[in-house]
């Protein structure tokens, strides 16, 4: 069979099969068994996860590719004859690509190993489940050794042919948090004895609002959205309590401590104003992925002939690959791959161009050459 045939071969049988986060059990069968099959032998890590490492004809430097294993707990909702065969669960991010495209550069280093170095391939659980995988698999030690680290990310909305590779902010800071307005409840016809939870917690929304039009440099981007707010039982209450839920995006590590701050700051003032409290609570989720700029030029310029490298914002979508990049230098590219239907990322729907697999695994192949 040859490399392409059996590259779209393993996307389609590890589409069959998606697993949750920290239950890839059947995952990690498949991909341990087809390592073996090309004479790799792979260890288990972060406990449904691989790693496996390939030793080039010299000593080196290590370079380590990356690709997450899990799915959704989604029900795929598609026509394809390889669509899933685990009820409620789906490939619905393109990660069965990320690992059939690692498996089609493993087998072609390990036919072919590099003249000097090492690659090692890392074979990630849980990336779709906060506090991430990644954290698991550097805990094991899937960085000891590792000088730099590559990873790609196939991504629906953009044309199959293009890819985006950023020497800097690829994807975004995405915090989460939570405000409670602890008012006083009463008759709703006596407002004067009441501090009315639906009232001040509606202020403080608009308030919120203010952060970034008006406390945020401009250029630097950066989301508030508050997207629930809970709060009263009936039209003659006055409301006890307000809860409101929203998420923060950003790109720099300053401005997002801003606004965790503004936050926590604007609660209490608006609340402290009607004489109530406001209690919040701040979550950081995945820190941003900003690329290695030395590693992200050299894989940039490896890559001539192979893909058109486009410009684009960074996306306000968040991934656990930063873990990695806060640790050691690497970089992260979004490849196209848009098919005829297109289905945003997590839907029931999404399906991905599968000519863009084996663009891939060249630019992943190259990315490794590029940086040993
Ligand atoms: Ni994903």
């Amino acid at each position: 069979m040859d490399w392409k045939t059996h590259l779209i071969e393993d996307r389609r049988n590890l589409h069959q099969i998606p697993e949750l986060g920290h239950e890839e059990h059947e995952t990690q069968a498949y991909l341990r068994d087809a390592l073996s099959q090309g004479g790799l032998d792979a260890h288990t890590v972060a406990k449904t996860g691989l790693m496996v490492e390939i030793p080039g004809r010299a000593p080196g430097a290590r370079v380590a590719v990356r690709a997450e294993m899990d799915g959704l707990p989604l029900g795929e909702d598609t026509e394809l004859a390889f669509r899933s065969r685990h009820p409620g669960r789906m490939h619905a991010c393109g990660h069965d690509g990320h690992m059939a495209m690692a498996l089609a550069v493993a087998r072609r280093f390990q036919a072919n190993p590099p003249q000097k170095g090492s690659v090692r391939f890392l074979f990630q659980p849980a990336e779709e489940q906060h506090p991430g995988g990644a954290l698991d698999m550097i805990a094991d030690g899937c960085l000891d050794g590792v000088d730099r680290i590559i990873g790609l990310h196939l991504q629906s909305p953009m044309p199959t042919g293009q890819a985006v590779l950023h020497a800097g902010a690829m994807m975004a800071n995405s915090d989460r948090f939570r405000i409670v307005i602890h008012g006083r409840g009463g008759h709703a016809s006596e407002p004067e004895a009441t501090q009315d939870a639906v009232l001040i917690g509606s202020q403080l929304v608009a308030q919120l609002q203010t952060i970034v039009s008006r406390r945020v440099p401009a250029t630097d981007p950066a989301v508030v959205t508050c997207g629930a707010f809970h709060a009263g039982s009936a039209a003659n209450i006055i409301a006890d309590t307000a809860e409101i839920l929203g998420t923060v995006r950003t790109l720099s590590a300053q401005v997002q401590s801003q606004i965790a701050e503004e936050i926590q700051h604007m609660a209490s003032t608006v609340a402290a104003l009607y004489g109530a409290q406001a209690e919040v609570s701040y979550t950081p989720g995945y820190p941003a992925v900003i690329n290695n700029a030395e590693v992200a030029n050299l894989w940039a310029s490896s890559l001539d002939g192979a893909i058109q490298l486009v410009d684009h914002p960074p996306i306000m979508g968040g991934e656990d690959f930063s873990h990695y990049l806060n640790r050691i230098p690497g970089a992260f590219l979004l490849l196209g791959a848009r098919p005829q239907q297109y289905f945003p990322h997590h839907s029931p729907h999404f399906t991905i161009d599968e000519d863009a697999l084996p663009i891939g695994v060249e630019l992943l192949y190259r990315g490794v050459l590029a940086l040993l």
